[in-house]
């Protein structure tokens, strides 16, 4: 058997993408000023901003599109996806809604109150603001190796179920239901165990706590369980991925990771105990309970998305990408979160850039850089991103500063992957010539997404 494992499909319909010259990157970039995010996408070559919504769909999820039932009230499509779902999820409920973040709100609005407490391995951004915008506290507990870049460990994302334990007995009167994000994104798209998700289940379960997976990249985690625990080497994809959900009381989802779409997400529920109180929320916030958030033929899209996100031909090669760009930035001695995750790759930015001062924040001139350099635009992980100005004017800073390259799904072939491997390359090369920058103009709240900047 040849070695190389190539993309299960091939391309039926192209989307030209532009090579711009350095000069024209370095105008782009100051009228951005030295943000990524104010490109225009049209001025990027290779956008791995992120793995959200980004993705190619099939030739078969665009014929499903056409079979989309608009109706507003029992629509052909919900019943449709429901049937998918049931099966995959085996919850009996299913409320749509039109991205992750949404399902969360409905959620954590219809069963959390002001101070209460819930645990999380690591709680995504926007799960973290839902419930702090309701007054409760998210607290992380993911295992320490998770939070160490270089280590080597298979699961990552496990959820530290000791220190669980003790919180559930200090602060268990607080806590409505524990978390658990797969893959575990903020840790750097990290698996989390069979093993750790049974053992986690059954600790909230013998404190009376319901237990709610946030499952955007389930089929990924999937994989990766197939992979790496013992026993689980010729269980089918789908089978892993029910033994999953069969440990937990309700999921949310953004489909726009493992559902295979551009938009959409959901929220599962096995009992009817908060059935009404989330439909009620879904009512206000989002729309009818058959197509809460979406359109119809966004949800016959999704239904044929989430059986093509199981494909385990599909899944060994999503993996695989980011391991290979791994082992391209390993050879060219570029640090990186070790093991790669599913869906991306975060570059250790210190690894490239030791000499600059983190008030210049290295992670964000690094991700400069390589639109610089070759058009490739990243995200940055680090002091922007998670520091804070103080009122006295002093600055804090994050422990890691890190580049995230976040692959959407079925889009670039290996030669994109080569490509960016020798612009990192390059980039490192010229590390000396790197320039560091200082926030010109910032808002208070989530500041990366709109802060301006200077060089230094
Ligand atoms: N949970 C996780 C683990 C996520 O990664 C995201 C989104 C969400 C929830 C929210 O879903 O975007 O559909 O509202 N992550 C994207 C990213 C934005 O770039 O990692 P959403």
């Amino acid at each position: 058997m040849p070695k190389t494992l190539i993309e299960p499909f091939r391309i039926k319909s192209v989307e030209p993408i532009r090579m711009t010259t350095r000069a024209e990157r370095e105008r782009c970039l100051e009228e951005a000023r030295l943000n990524v995010f104010k490109l225009r996408a049209e001025d990027v070559l290779i956008d791995w901003l992120t793995d959200s919504g980004t993705g190619a769909m099939s030739s078969r999820q665009w014929g499903a599109i056409m079979e989309g039932d608009e109706s507003y009230a029992g629509a052909r499509s919900f019943y449709r996806l429901e049937k998918v779902i049931q099966d995959l999820t085996g919850m009996r409920h299913f409320v749509p809604t039109h991205q992750g973040r949404a399902a969360e709100k409905v959620l954590f609005t219809a069963v959390c109150k002001k101070g209460d407490l819930v645990p999380s391995n690591c709680h995504f951004d926007t799960t973290r603001a839902n419930l702090e915008y309701l007054g409760v506290e998210a607290v992380d507990r993911v295992i320490a190796e998770g939070l160490q870049p270089a280590l080597v460990h298979p699961f990552k994302g496990n959820i530290d179920l000791a220190r669980v334990e003790a919180l559930l007995r200090k602060e268990g009167h607080r806590i409505p239901f524990g978390m658990l994000t797969v893959t575990n994104n903020t840790g750097g798209g990290q698996p989390v165990a069979m093993a750790n998700i049974r053992a986690y289940a059954a600790l909230l379960k013998k404190h009376g706590k319901p237990f709610i997976m946030d499952v955007c990249r389930f089929a990924e985690n999937a994989m990766f369980i197939k992979m790496r625990e013992p026993g689980y080497e010729n269980t089918p994809i789908r089978d892993i991925a029910r033994e999953m959900f069969s440990y937990a009381d309700g999921a949310t989802m953004s489909a726009k990771k493992d559902g295979m779409v551009n938009i959409g997400g959901f929220i599962v529920l096995r009992s009817d105990e908060w059935l009404d109180a989330v439909r009620n929320d879904l009512i206000m916030m989002e729309g009818f309970p058959t197509y809460g958030g979406m359109a119809g033929r966004d949800l016959e899209a999704l239904a044929v998305g989430l059986e093509e996100g199981i494909d385990e031909d599909y899944l060994r090669y999503r993996l695989r990408t980011a391991e290979y760009l791994g082992e391209r930035l390993e050879a060219n001695g570029v640090g990186f979160v070790k093991p790669t995750g599913g869906h991306a790759v975060y570059i250790d930015a210190r690894s490239v850039l030791p000499d600059m001062p983190i008030a210049h924040y290295p992670a964000w001139a690094l991700c400069n850089a390589l639109y610089l350099e070759g058009g490739i635009r990243g995200v940055e992980v680090g002091s922007v991103m998670f520091g804070r100005r103080l009122d006295d004017g002093t600055e804090t800073y994050h422990a890691m500063e890190l580049v995230r390259l976040a692959f959407p799904r079925r889009m670039y072939t290996q030669s994109h992957f080569d490509y960016a491997a020798e612009v990192i390359a390059e980039v490192k090369q010229k590390a000396g010539q790197i320039r560091g920058v200082k926030i010109a103009r910032q808002p208070r709240f989530l500041r990366h997404f709109t802060s301006e900047f200077d060089w230094v």
